[in-house]
């Protein structure tokens, strides 16, 4: 069943250090066809503002930590992202907001599809048109 979420990513530890892993379809429910970094954000700004008709996604700080506030136009949420291994899927119809950056955030997204412009919803009333119940 798709439904977004926080996975707890394994620590694979010893004394040389800490790794975490992700394997497509396994640990990610999907195919990742695009990787992209969010990093040297300004301080107080605000970034996402959208949601999709496709694109499903997995957000990972791999440094520092962010805020995500999520609203699926029936339920709204905040998430911190805090950690490596904690993975932050996002299905299409989660208008997602994300904020709070630590200044050494690196903010590590995968997506199931290629960038498309015409994939993007921006506008929060449309969102609500397309999703609300
Ligand atoms: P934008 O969607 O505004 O970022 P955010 O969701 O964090 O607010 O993207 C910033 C710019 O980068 C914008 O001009 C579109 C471009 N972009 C791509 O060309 N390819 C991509 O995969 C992404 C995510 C953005």
């Amino acid at each position: 069943m798709r439904s977004s979420g926080v996975i707890e990513l394994k620590e694979l530890g010893d004394e040389r250090g800490l790794l975490t892993v992700i394997e497509e379809k396994k640990t990610v429910p999907f195919e990742v066809k695009r990787i992209f970094y969010i990093f040297k954000t300004v301080p107080d700004v605000r970034r996402g503002f959208h949601a999709h008709y496709k694109t499903r996604q997995a957000l990972i700080c791999v440094s520092g930590s962010c805020k995500v506030h999520l609203d699926n136009s029936k339920r709204k949420e905040e998430v911190i992202l805090d950690k490596p291994s904690k993975m932050l899927i996002l299905e299409p119809n989660d208008w997602h907001e994300m904020y709070e950056f630590s200044p050494d955030c690196v903010l590590l997204v995968l997506a199931s599809h290629l960038y498309d412009a015409e994939d993007y919803i921006r506008d929060y009333n449309e969102f609500l048109e397309v999703y609300g119940s």
